[in-house]
């Protein structure tokens, strides 16, 4: 058999399998969810074990496990160490921050060095690199432009996130001191620190930041208190639209073509 035709028989057989356990789960609705990884398991027995759904006859027999498993065996405890390695973020109240500290000036100069070539020396980003600090920036408009000076809440969540993902090119690199550094020049970039600034785990909480008000913290979700209709409802088509959100400057998706809500 050509190696071609004898990995067609095996999807065919794959096919069969899935469909068969199909059949078997609707036969016996009580069966357990269960079912097709247990053909990987490694002890092999000849009938299912009890309340696992029977298996068509026509199928050959698969290896299943003699009772359900509750653990897979793989990876080891970690230790504290590894752990630590992981457990890196730091909370909008500045928890986890570790200890150090970081000038506007040494900020500069390590951003001229690792960030400038796609953020801009300025930080007014490289091409379409993200900006992360100009004057003329603006929330307003279906398309504004986020910085960090007039977008992100806390000081504390931009050491975080330099700490954890930049450089692009060689994420959790810097020093704690070269992340604090970055972060007092970008915060001075942008306003909001002054030249004289140092970055610490005390002075970034402090720092507030111009949007720290402009976000909705509670979900207010659900927005509609209409009951829902189950029975007897209204045809859409008899439905008219009064009023919409498209035009106005909502969103940047209000402004695709209006939903007629006709039957489709
Ligand atoms: C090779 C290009 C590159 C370099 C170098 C680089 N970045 Fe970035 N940076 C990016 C890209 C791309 C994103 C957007 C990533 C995303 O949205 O997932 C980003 C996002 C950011 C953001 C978030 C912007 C926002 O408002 O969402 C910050 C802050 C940032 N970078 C800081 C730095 C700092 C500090 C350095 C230097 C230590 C640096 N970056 C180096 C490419 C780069």
């Amino acid at each position: 058999m050509s190696s071609s035709r004898r990995i067609l028989a095996g999807v065919a057989l794959a096919g069969g399998l899935v469909l068969g356990l199909g059949a078997a789960q609707a036969a016996s609705p009580a069966a357990p969810a269960a079912s097709a990884p247990a053909a990987h398991a490694a002890s092999a027995q000849t009938a299912p074990p009890d309340g696992w759904p029977k298996w068509p006859a026509s199928l050959p027999t698969p290896h299943l496990p003699s009772k359900h498993v509750t653990q897979f065996g793989y990876g080891s405890t970690p230790s504290a160490e590894q752990i630590a390695g992981w457990a890196i973020a730091v909370a909008p109240d500045g928890a986890g921050l570790p200890p150090g500290h970081g000038n506007v000036d040494d900020g500069g100069n390590i951003f001229s060095q690792k960030c400038a070539v796609c953020h801009g020396t300025f930080g007014e980003g490289e091409g379409n690199y993200p900006k992360l600090a100009t004057g003329s920036a603006s929330l307003k408009g279906i398309q504004p432009t986020l910085t960090v000076g007039n977008y992100w809440p806390f000081a504390t969540t931009l050491w975080d996130y330099i700490n954890r993902a930049m450089p692009f090119y060689l994420p959790h690199s810097l020093k704690p001191n070269e992340v604090y550094a970055i972060t007092a020049y970008i915060l001075n970039l942008n306003n909001v620190v002054p030249e004289n600034f140092v970055a610490d785990q005390h002075s970034l909480p402090l720092v507030k930041m111009p949007n720290r008000h402009g976000f909705i913290w509670h979900d207010p979700r659900p927005d509609t208190h209409d009951t829902e209709c189950m029975h007897d409802c209204r045809q859409a088509s008899a439905i008219t639209i009064t009023s919409t959100a498209e035009g106005k400057p909502l969103t940047p998706r209000t402004t695709g073509p209006l939903d007629e809500m006709q039957p489709k």
